[in-house]
């Protein structure tokens, strides 16, 4: 709905929401979606959609302008090796390599593990490199995945992952089971971080058949925060992993890709092939030093927000909401309607659109974006934009809509 929304006639309105249309929307293309048309300056918009959302402020752009810079392509960007190193410590890793997205990142790491025309890699069902990066490993990679069932706390059953390694390699008819990768926090479970001991277990499991494991950590400072550890402490586990500046952490663009000295020797080399060498990328780079020394620390308020909206949707009466508090572990929710006449993508449309009746009790007009999420659930997500004031908005308009959701569903 758009700001015109609020020059309709109450009755209007009224009548529209009586009779709610039903809009199907597919989840999984909605979640790289744009917002609806911009509404009118009166109207507040707090941005649940995703933390890819974050803008640089002043201190970044400032450090961007001035960043010194040199040919990152022939090694020569003083401020991407000073990024490079100071990631590569964070990481208790040999070495770090700046590339220019999360998903080239987890490609490049497929490419470099899995060298062998006949390697394969093992990911959860549920994971981002499987269901949201286009197949890339298979269609530039030519390398096969085989899945196991992600489970509702991001990991994955050890004895399953066992069972589909390729015990039958080198018998021609089989690949070779080369890599398993993980996912931390885990995307598409609501933030979940992955515990410490599943992470030694899946190690020894990896040491024992011969597996290399990389771990999609576009989250993972997020993870570290909330179990108040260091990076290192959960990357101790891994062969390599890929940490993107651009969400949480506020940078415009930009993801660290971490391993071994000669992992990384190998992987500037597959970045260059998938057009990823770029130049003077100081000035990108110079964010992202500001990204991991100063922007880590002020994560922890994401996840208390996250939370203190999950416990209003608990508390919210009318009760519409469905949310299992013991899930909410960082900055991202999932979230249930416990009314299945409104399906997730109606209910973000409500929360987006802004109406005469919701101005009158809360004075003004909020927009809050969501996205209709996988399994039937709403998706909210925490970042840099959001205070503790927005949550506080987004708080209230979730409890208008139930209220008025309620009040139509009674009326004759
Ligand atoms: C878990 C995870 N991995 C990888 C990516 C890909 O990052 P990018 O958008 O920089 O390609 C995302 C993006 O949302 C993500 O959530």
């Amino acid at each position: 709905m758009s700001s015109k929304t609020l020059t309709l006639p109450a009755r209007l309105v009224r009548h529209c929401l009586h009779k709610p249309r039903v809009v199907c929307v597919d989840p999984v293309r909605l979640y790289y979606g744009s917002p609806q048309a911009a509404a009118g300056s009166a109207i507040r918009t707090v941005d649940l959609r995703s933390d890819t959302v974050t803008k640089p402020g002043a201190a970044m752009r400032r450090a961007m302008a001035e960043a010194e810079v040199g040919d990152d392509v022939f090694g020569e960007d003083p401020t991407v090796n000073e990024l490079q190193k100071i990631a590569a410590d964070m990481f208790g890793m040999e070495a770090a390599l700046y590339v220019p997205t999360g998903t080239m990142s987890n490609l490049i790491a497929v490419m470099v593990h899995c060298r062998e025309r006949d390697d394969e890699m093992i990911v959860g069902d549920l994971s981002h490199i499987h269901v949201y990066e286009q197949g890339g490993s298979a269609q530039l990679a030519g390398v096969h995945s085989a899945t196991v069932t992600t489970l509702g706390d991001g990991t994955f059953d050890l004895d399953q992952l066992i069972s589909k390694i390729r015990h039958g390699y080198p018998d021609p008819h089989y690949p070779r089971s080369r890599l398993v990768c993980v996912e931390n926090t885990h995307n598409i479970q609501g933030g979940r971080v992955l515990p410490l001991s599943f992470l030694q277990e899946l190690r020894s499991v990896a040491d024992k058949f011969g597996l290399a494991v990389h771990m999609d950590g576009a989250r993972v400072m997020n993870a570290a925060v909330a179990l108040a550890v260091q990076p290192s402490v959960i990357l101790q586990h891994c062969h390599s992993v890929s940490v993107c500046l651009s969400k949480g952490l506020g940078a415009p663009v930009g993801t660290m890709l971490g391993g071994s000295k000669d992992f990384i020797q190998r992987a500037v080399r597959a970045r260059k092939t998938l057009g990823g060498g770029m130049r003077q990328s100081g000035v990108l780079a110079a964010a992202g030093k500001i990204a991991l020394s100063d922007m880590i620390g002020r994560l922890e308020e994401d996840h208390r927000n996250a939370r203190r909206f999950a416990q209003a949707l608990v508390e919210c009466d009318p009760s519409l909401y469905r949310v299992d508090l013991s899930t909410v572990e960082s900055n991202i929710l999932r979230f249930c309607l416990r009314d299945r006449q409104m399906s997730p993508a109606e209910f973000c449309e409500r929360m987006a659109g802004v109406d005469e009746e919701e101005v009158k009790a809360l004075g003004q007009g909020v927009r809050v974006l969501m996205f209709p999420h996988v399994g039937g659930t709403v998706r909210a997500v925490w970042h840099l934009g959001i205070s503790e004031e927005d949550t506080q908005l987004a708080i209230q308009k979730a409890q208008f809509v139930a209220q008025q959701h309620k009040q139509h569903e009674n009326a004759p």
